[in-house]
């Protein structure tokens, strides 16, 4: 982008937000939608074990990927990462931290369903939405973890309940109304009176969540700082308890620690731009053998999974790519997720990455994916006026990355892709006795010149 009119649109306006040094940096991760994902997936309730476990084998996959990770804590669709206290991972830059984080966390999912699923297909792209907290000292990570050990036992224990009660023939309804007001040694009691059981023989990693650590026994080796060896040697002790006190319900003990959250909000009447840019994809690409420099198929898929994107997303109003990355623009009044940046960025990442890796036998029907593709992602903030350029700014390093007879390449070489919905058809349709005027619209791929000519051609894009 140096030497490029348009630099400063990068320059200005990506805030490139560094956690405080000195500080436990903690990614936690949790699946979207997934009510509906086990759901179509017929995962057993309230715990399917092979779900907890290929989200186990993700974790313990994190944690050979990135060192710095020294401790995972996962309960249900959620996993939380514990960063050493002095990690300088991506110089501490919050949003690659949790764009790679949850884009790897996704990928390893993906390839993984298989081993835990060999009878079942996977039917939709799971995928997961994060955020970055910093805990400035030993006591408040501790506290961070024993939080979410509670939350886990809470739900677990009120699960538990639940579904024996609604598969002994209760409605769901009459179900959470045996258990309205009830304490935990009611629901305790209520398990061994009407189904003789015993919850604490219900299995450990369902009522105490799982954790994931090296261990300096074990061949994961001997890497670990002090300061990490601490926080390690404190959970170990209790890490079947994180908690300290089995069975009590004093979630409110642990309310504070959800203070350390802090959600920034993107401001108003600004344009969004998630940038997602693959992670070493060099080798990535040279593991797949695609063509140099361009490899049209590569191309197609990754202008595949954009089009996916729009669909899912109906606030993205425009994408465009080349190469490895892909931007999409978001609708300047739009409400994702109340406009927080961490959960828009991550949730956008990792579904890339999974759209990315369904598609990929669609594209590449005899290579097998051997590696996991991953992502990192920005956001970036544009004030309405600027967003036009944004694109071109893009075209314009594409040209300066492809001297050699460019004008000969294929347009989507040059040009790169752009994505968008277009209207293709308005209809009328007789509802009782009034007309109804629908419209369909399309996404589409092009790849044009995106000067003033395409903006003003097509203004409904960005003006909805
Ligand atoms: P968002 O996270 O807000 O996108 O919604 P969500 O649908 O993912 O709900 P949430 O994260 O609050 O809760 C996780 C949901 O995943 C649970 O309510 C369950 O419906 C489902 N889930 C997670 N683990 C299991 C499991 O082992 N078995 C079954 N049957 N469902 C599970
Ligand atoms: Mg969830």
């Amino acid at each position: 982008m140096a030497n490029s009119e348009y630099e400063y649109v990068k320059r200005e306006f990506e805030f490139e937000s560094r956690l405080p040094p000195s500080n436990w940096i903690v990614v936690r991760i949790d699946g979207c939608h997934f009510h509906r994902f086990s759901k179509i997936h017929t995962f057993e309730k309230p715990n399917d074990e092979s779900a907890l476990r290929l989200m186990n084998a993700c974790a313990t996959s994190m944690l050979e990927k990135f060192p710095d990770i020294v401790f995972a804590y996962g309960v249900s669709d959620e996993y939380s990462f514990v960063f050493r206290e002095e990690t300088e991972f991506y110089q501490r830059r919050e949003s690659k931290i949790l764009s790679l984080c949850v884009s790897y966390f996704t990928s390893m999912y993906v390839m993984k369903w298989k081993d835990f699923f060999p009878n079942k297909e996977l039917k939709e792209p799971p995928y997961f939405d994060g955020r970055v907290v910093c805990y400035p000292n030993l006591k408040t990570i501790r506290d961070y973890l024993a939080w979410r050990q509670v939350d886990c036992h809470i739900n677990n224990q009120y699960n538990t309940c639940f579904w024996l009660l609604v598969k002994s023939g209760k409605t769901e309804k009459e179900a959470q109304q045996a258990l309205k007001g009830t304490f935990s040694k009611d629901k305790n009691e209520l398990l061994l009176q009407q189904f003789q059981i015993n919850y604490d023989d219900e299995l450990a990693m369902f009522r105490k969540g799982s954790c994931v650590y090296r261990d300096k026994d074990l061949s994961f080796g001997k890497s670990i700082s002090t300061f990490s060896e601490k926080l390690v040697t404190t959970l170990k002790k209790c890490s079947i308890n994180l908690t300290g006190v089995s069975g009590r319900e004093e979630k409110c003990r642990y309310e504070y620690v959800k203070k350390f959250d802090i959600n920034h909000r993107i401001p108003p009447c600004n344009w969004t731009v998630v940038s997602i840019n693959a992670n070493q994809f060099e080798q990535f690409s040279l593991t797949h053998s695609f063509d140099k420099p361009n490899d049209e198929t590569a191309l197609r898929l990754m202008n595949a999974s954009a089009s996916l994107m729009l669909e899912l997303f109906p606030d993205i109003v425009f994408g465009y790519g080349f190469s490895n990355e892909y931007s999409f623009v978001f609708q300047e009044k739009t409400e994702l997720y109340q406009r927080q940046e961490s959960l828009i960025l991550s949730s956008c990442t990792s579904c890339f990455t999974s759209f990315y890796m369904m598609k990929w036998k669609d594209f590449f029907p005899n290579k097998d994916l051997v590696e996991p593709p991953h992502f990192e992602a920005e956001l970036l903030c544009y004030p309405k006026q600027k967003i036009g350029t944004l694109s071109k700014d893009k075209n314009e390093l594409l040209f300066q990355q492809f001297q050699l007879n460019y004008n000969n390449e294929p347009a989507m070489f040059r040009k790169g892709s752009c994505t968008y919905r277009q209207k293709v058809e308005e209809y009328v349709e007789v509802e009782g006795s009034e007309n109804i005027t629908r419209e369909r619209w399309d996404v589409i791929v092009e790849h044009v010149d995106l000067g003033m000519e395409f903006w003003r051609k097509r203004p409904y894009i960005l003006s909805r």
